[in-house]
């Protein structure tokens, strides 16, 4: 009794030293379900990503976003392969999400282009394809004026064949999404745009939602971190007014910021390769902040993305 007792407390200190937290899920308007918090990719690649992968997938995360233009399906495809070999998880315990970059827009180009993110993936179907960006390019960069209805058509056959699961759009407008909807069979299940406290987009996340369309938030941390900017706008990670909702619930002033963008409906992806942020950032899911509070944070909208 003593010894089972001894190996439960041992136990009980392992599972709370790796603190495995999983994302809720949401239902999107094709009834498949959604991890409400992903791990971002941008700008990770090599060794370092498949590294990340592993510890994501040990920490929970199941939602991973990346992009044909990330450069990084590859390594992010070894890291998969290593967390189902390991027996952490089965493929269908995860949510992988890729987009289509602006070069292949034409109908007839959206189908092989997924394909090839698979490939090098190592999948046979992603659970999320987004349209990167409405603007469609000619492969030297050049405006390419092909209409998203053309491009949805390849993305609605994606989906038919079954090599994605779900399908959505990206930097999308509200008249953007709305004209796929009048016109489509399928309608977009998400449009993944930049959200923060700088920028809280709140027509745009708002039309999306009254449309039944899942918002994913990009960059959501905003100027909360350093992105090289001498002049970088409210509010940072040592924010009085953050601060001091950080205390409250025991937490970082990030993990605040992710909250408050739960808090919204929205779908956050937070990026970091560190061990460290990677379990702080998806250990939002044991509070909540009042509407007082998220109205507060919403007070530092200044209109002002992080790439302008
Ligand atoms: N659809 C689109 O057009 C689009 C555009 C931009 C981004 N995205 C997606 O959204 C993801 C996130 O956006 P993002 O990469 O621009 O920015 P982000 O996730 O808002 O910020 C990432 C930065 O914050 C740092 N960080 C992470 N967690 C932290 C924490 N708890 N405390 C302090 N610093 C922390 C990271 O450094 P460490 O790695 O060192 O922790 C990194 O420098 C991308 O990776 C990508 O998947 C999509
Ligand atoms: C936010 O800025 C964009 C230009 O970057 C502008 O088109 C839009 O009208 C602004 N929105 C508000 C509410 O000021």
């Amino acid at each position: 009794m003593e010894l089972f007792l001894l190996s439960l407390v041992l136990f009980a200190g392992y599972t709370n030293m790796v603190a495995a937290v999983t994302a809720p899920t949401m239902q999107l308007n094709d009834g498949n379900k959604i991890p409400i918090l992903a791990l971002g990719t941008y700008s990770g690649t090599g060794e370092v990503m498949r590294q990340t992968v592993n510890r994501a997938v040990e920490v929970g995360y199941r939602h991973i976003d990346t992009a044909a233009l990330y450069q990084n399906e590859a390594d992010i495809g070894k890291g998969i392969d290593d967390v189902i070999k390991k027996g952490l998880v089965k493929r269908g315990d995860l949510f992988i999400t890729t987009k289509l970059w602006n070069d292949k827009h034409a109908r007839d180009q959206v189908v092989p282009a997924l394909r090839e993110s698979l490939a090098r993936l190592g999948l046979d179907y992603v659970d999320l394809y987004l349209i990167h960006s409405p603007a469609s390019e000619n492969p030297d960069g050049s405006p390419a004026n092909i209409d998203i209805l053309e491009t949805w058509k390849g993305m609605e056959e994606a989906k038919q064949l079954g090599l994605a699961k779900s399908i959505g759009v990206s930097n999308f407008d509200v008249e953007q999404v709305k004209r796929i909807i009048d016109n489509s069979q399928i309608k977009p299940a998400v449009n993944q745009i930049e959200v923060h406290a700088t920028y809280t987009q709140e027509p745009l996340v708002s039309a999306m939602q009254k449309l039944g369309v899942a918002v994913m938030a990009y960059s959501p941390f905003g100027f909360l971190v350093n992105r090289g900017e001498s002049s970088a706008p409210p509010p940072q990670t040592d924010d009085p007014i953050l601060t001091k909702i950080a205390q409250k619930y025991g937490k970082s002033t990030p993990q605040v910021i992710l909250r408050y963008l739960i808090d919204r409906g929205t779908i956050p992806i937070p990026k970091s390769t560190n061990k460290d942020r990677l379990q702080q950032n998806i250990n939002v899911f044991d509070f909540s902040l009042t509407p007082e509070e998220v109205a507060t944070i919403n007070k530092f909208d200044v209109n002002r993305s992080v790439f302008s």
